[in-house]
């Protein structure tokens, strides 16, 4: 969600502190902040916003670049709002740190800290590494030692870099959850670091991406590892295949990065017994009789599955509304009822509209969004963030699967609040809910299968996608992906509808692709897939178990809970709209008409 640079060398630090953020500004541009090292004087300059802004206020202060050392960051905001206080780095006394993650229990040692005497000064998680750092350094005079001891006392996500003016000629450095490159420079006694290959290309050829639990110190003329678990590798040469992590499109890449965000977006979130959100109480719940949910297009179709589990699991009454259409319909709206928006951007103008309405006619207002001072969570009374970073596919992929989660977390709060929820049956969905990032890894063996089938998916006349229960807003999802960037037809329908009326479609020409859990109403959907295939629509089938009539079949990993099986299904869905697209030679990333964020209704 964040980026991070590091460098040590007699280049231009500022330059290449600021180059190198510049190659991570997509991942978040709340504020960024560099802190330069000369002669045990640490120099700090933080700006809000773009990173233009920092460049200006470092350029207009730098005259002379002697500065051997340096540490950078570009924040996406996850704990505290963007200000520059908040930026990065933060400051104890003598030391700086940056830091990409999150500190999960940052409150018990934030607490601690401040009865020793520590002084606080952001609202961010991350600041409690570096007074953190400084109480160990102050007892055992040892900055490695006060390092080491630092690391084994936080828990959650962190990459790390931090300098000190006790041990001027260092950096240190430490890797977990997520991602930290160290990097020879091509100059001599030159080191560098990023929490991406990007910056570090034309400046290094020499790098280690480091595995989970791997640190160690960095000076002029070493580079010394914690452990032995780490190894040299050639950085590709190609800067748009760096950003890319070398997959073929942003699309392919947030497929694959689904399993990472939705753990950032757990994080702290699934305790023992229970959820919690630190940015809502549960007053929230109070005096609530009824949930309505406003989105469009993906978020919608996240929002119509989290209808399912909020009656399911918190037994509360909850309507989901395409956000153009409930403008203009001059709703009913009771302040019993929690208005919950959501979306990727923050900026839909329809959605937002529908949330100014509901704010106006008194309701209790929540939205779940990925962009944090976003109109929307400026707006709302109450925000929960997904933290899938920036998404740069046109077509939502790691937004809807992290808008999934959060909202199936919030039905588990809601019937905690509530008390509609036995302990077991609680212990059962945490069990689920940790098990996510594992259903979300995409698995070899099914990007193949996708592969092969989009070869004989090009033609015909058009896509039924069916399921049924939470299926039933996954097929609209898997028909919304295929249209979009492949331009072919494609429609999402509730498979109990089909003879109603669309089966008068089916022959071999038409495509249907269809969901099959077995945790959920699978004798249900077979009969109406064996209905299509007597009428000879060829039939996809995606399931963990055989199907014998089926043309075509995806097979999913058998779970215990048809969450998990939903999320196995949405990557198989993802991926094989893609391929089509691929196969088309059509634009995955920037499909032809669309736009990323539509602020105009
Ligand atoms: C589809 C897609 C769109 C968005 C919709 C809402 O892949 O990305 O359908 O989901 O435009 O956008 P947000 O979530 O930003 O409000």
């Amino acid at each position: 969600m964040c980026g991070i640079v590091g460098y040590i060398g007699k280049q231009n630090t500022t330059k290449i502190l600021l180059d190198g953020l510049k190659e991570l500004e997509y991942r978040g541009y709340d504020s960024a902040g560099i802190a330069v090292l000369k002669d045990e004087k640490i120099d700090v300059f933080k700006a809000l916003g773009k990173l233009v802004n920092l460049e200006e206020k470092v350029n207009a202060t730098v005259s002379k670049n002697d500065y051997e050392i340096g540490i950078g960051h570009t924040r996406w905001a996850t704990h505290g709002k963007p200000t520059e206080l908040n930026a990065h780095p933060h400051l104890g006394e003598y030391s700086y740190v940056v830091h990409n993650g999150i500190i999960e229990n940052y409150k018990e040692l934030k607490d601690d800290l401040s009865s020793k005497g520590h002084k606080f000064v952001s609202q961010t998680d991350t600041e409690v590494i570096v007074h953190l750092f400084e109480n160990f350094y102050n007892q055992l005079n040892d900055t490695t030692a006060a390092f080491k001891k630092t690391i084994e006392s936080l828990e959650g996500a962190f990459s790390i870099l931090l300098i000190t003016k006790a041990d001027p000629t260092k950096v240190f450095f430490f890797k977990h959850g997520s991602p930290l490159i160290v990097a020879k420079g091509k100059e001599e006694n030159e080191v560098l670091f990023a929490s991406s290959d990007a910056p570090l290309i034309g400046l290094s050829n020499d790098v280690v991406y480091l595995e989970d639990g791997v640190g160690g110190i960095a000076s002029s003329n070493s580079i010394e590892f914690f452990s032995d678990d780490y190894s040299w590798s050639t950085l590709p040469s190609s800067k748009q295949f760096a950003q890319k992590d070398g997959f073929r499109f942003f699309m392919e890449k947030e497929i694959y990065e689904q399993s990472t965000v939705v753990s950032d977006c757990m994080l702290g979130r699934i305790a023992d017994k229970s959820i919690s959100f630190d940015e809502i109480d549960s007053s929230i719940i109070e005096g609530i009789n009824e949930i309505k949910i406003c989105a469009c297009g993906t978020s919608y179709h996240a929002g119509l599955t989290a209808s399912y589990l909020f009656e399911r699991l918190s037994k509360v009454k909850c309507n989901v509304e395409i956000a153009s259409e409930f403008r203009y319909k001059e709703p009913l709206l009771t302040t019993d009822t929690l208005f919950v928006v959501i979306s990727q951007s923050g900026e839909t103008a329809d959605t937002l509209e529908a949330l100014k309405m509901a704010k106006d006619a008194g309701l209790k207002t929540l939205v779940v969004c990925n962009v944090d001072n976003s109109s929307m969570t400026r707006t709302a009374d109450a925000t929960i963030l997904t933290r899938a970073g920036i998404e740069k596919g046109v077509a939502s992929t790691k937004a809807f699967s992290t808008q999934t989660v959060v909202l199936w977390m919030l039905a588990l709060y809601f019937a905690k609040a509530k008390n509609v929820i036995s302990s077991e049956k609680m212990q059962e969905e945490l069990h689920a809910l940790r098990e996510v990032p594992k259903s979300l890894v995409v698995n070899d063996k099914i990007h193949e299968k996708t592969r092969r089938l989009s070869k004989r998916y090009l033609h015909g006349h058009g896509f039924f996608f069916i399921g049924r229960d939470v299926f039933f807003p996954l097929a609209l999802e898997g028909a919304l992906k295929l249209k979009e960037i492949s331009y072919l037809h494609a429609e999402g329908y509730p498979a109990g509808e089909m003879k109603h009326g669309p089966i008068a479609l089916a022959d071999p020409e038409l495509f249907t692709i269809a969901l099959m859990p077995q945790n959920l109403l699978y004798d249900k959907i077979k009969s109406n897939v064996e209905e299509l295939s007597a009428r000879d629509s060829t039939i996809c089938a995606i399931s963990p178990l055989d199907f014998e009539l089926a043309d075509d079949f995806i097979k999913t990993a058998k779970t215990d809970h048809y969450m998990l099986e939903f999320f196995e299904m949405l990557v198989a869905l993802q991926l094989l709209s893609m391929e089509i697209s691929i196969r088309l030679g059509n634009d995955v990333d920037m499909p032809r008409n669309l736009a990323k964020s539509v602020t105009v209704e």
